[in-house]
């Protein structure tokens, strides 16, 4: 069996990984990593390449930035030779980005069958476009491959049918809980004791001169109760510079190496961000999650884990703060599959499909 693996942004490495690893332990599958160039700065693709061990891609299509049509439409026209080319059995996307609804749109005209890891995630908010990417991609995907129970029921209620969904778990924990780092590695010693850990990329929050100028004053109001460690995405960094809010208290950090960053949300007091995925580790590390967004597509993150929606109500995010640095921070737990196997049993489903078809002759 030959699958192709299709990744483009930086939330896509650490979902592609595990799967890559669980798949080469297979017998008789090929593997193609196809990265779009969604993302293609240094420090937000190629260190993860490495630091995740992820082999070189064997093709990259060097998309790079632009509108999301022209992004998507790059990507689309680029790819589409490639799978008709290299002709894989089962094309995997990862998540919620551009890179994802391109590689399902293309797979789907050209009736190659589509795994989506990560399938099921709503935020039901369409202003988001991660929230378009998600819908879209599960419609046209064959397998869909999803972390949680809460995923299942959003699919079937959009009416998939259930043979196609494969509940195994959080892929992205995977790779957390393959390469925590050890204490050892990142001494105490190089960080303050108390530190507020954020990051902050969503177009909502960062395209919006007002909401930014707002955030950024609660996050000086921050500063004041504890340090902040302020890990900057490119699109947060460029717009606090076009709309003229730098501000000498608050110092960005150009966006961090995969285990550094983890190690920092290990020995954050409070981690303050509007990811999709640090609210993930957060809850799978038990540590404070403040998420500036009135909802999430991980709702699980809020019922079990140690996440609590903020918005953009700077009241709550003070009350909020203040709870944990009173040390009455919401306990969380791990949710179910959680567990750092999540690629091996998506490894396990596509073996069985590949069996089943080979006995029917399929391939
Ligand atoms: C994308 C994803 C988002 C994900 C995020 C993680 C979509 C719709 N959004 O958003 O879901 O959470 O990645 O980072 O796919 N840029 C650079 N260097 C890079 C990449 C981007 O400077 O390597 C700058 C460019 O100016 C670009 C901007 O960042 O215009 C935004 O990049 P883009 O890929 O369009 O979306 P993200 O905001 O990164």
């Amino acid at each position: 069996m030959h699958i192709l693996h299709v990744v483009g942004a930086r939330p896509n490495f650490m979902k592609v990984a595990p799967v890559l690893r669980a798949l080469r332990a297979k017998l008789g599958v090929k593997q193609t990593l196809v990265h779009t160039g969604q993302h293609y700065d240094a420090n937000m693709s190629d260190v993860f390449f490495q630091q995740l061990e992820i082999p070189a891609p064997d093709v990259n299509l060097s998309v790079g930035s632009g509108t999301h049509a022209q992004q998507t439409a790059e990507i689309m026209s680029r790819f589409e030779p490639v799978v008709l080319e290299r002709k894989p059995d089962l094309v995997l996307v990862y998540g919620d980005v551009n890179s994802t609804v391109a590689g399902a749109l293309v797979c789907s005209k050209l009736q190659v069958p589509i795994g989506h890891v990560e399938a099921g995630l709503r935020s039901f908010d369409r202003t988001m476009p991660e929230e378009i990417n998600r819908l879209v991609t599960d419609q046209l995907a064959d397998l869909l491959f999803t972390p949680s129970e809460d995923a299942d029921s959003n699919l079937q209620r959009e009416g998939i049918s259930p043979e196609k969904i494969h509940c195994v778990g959080n892929v992205m924990i995977d790779s957390l809980v393959h390469l925590l780092p050890s204490p050892a590695e990142h001494p105490k010693d190089d960080l303050p004791e108390r530190y507020a850990l954020v990051t902050l990329h969503r177009p909502s929050n960062v395209d919006d001169r007002q909401n930014l100028k707002r955030i950024l004053a609660s996050l000086l109001e921050v500063n004041q109760e504890l340090v902040v460690i302020f890990s900057a995405h490119p699109r947060t960094r460029q717009r606090i510079e076009e709309f003229g809010l730098a501000s000498s208290q608050l110092r960005l950090l150009d966006p961090l190496p995969y285990t550094e960053f983890i190690a920092l949300q290990r020995r954050a007091t409070v981690v303050i961000t509007d990811s999709g995925g640090i609210q993930e580790e957060t809850t799978y590390l038990g540590i404070p999650c403040l998420t500036l967004r009135n909802n999430t597509e991980r709702p699980i993150t809020a019922s079990l884990g140690t996440n609590v929606l903020v918005g953009h109500d700077a009241d709550k995010l003070r009350a909020e703060l203040a709870k944990i640095l009173a040390g009455k921070a919401k306990l969380g737990s791990i949710p179910p599959l959680w567990d750092g196997h999540a690629g091996e049993r998506i490894a396990e489903v596509l073996a069985r499909k590949s069996t089943t078809q080979r006995a029917a002759g399929l391939h």
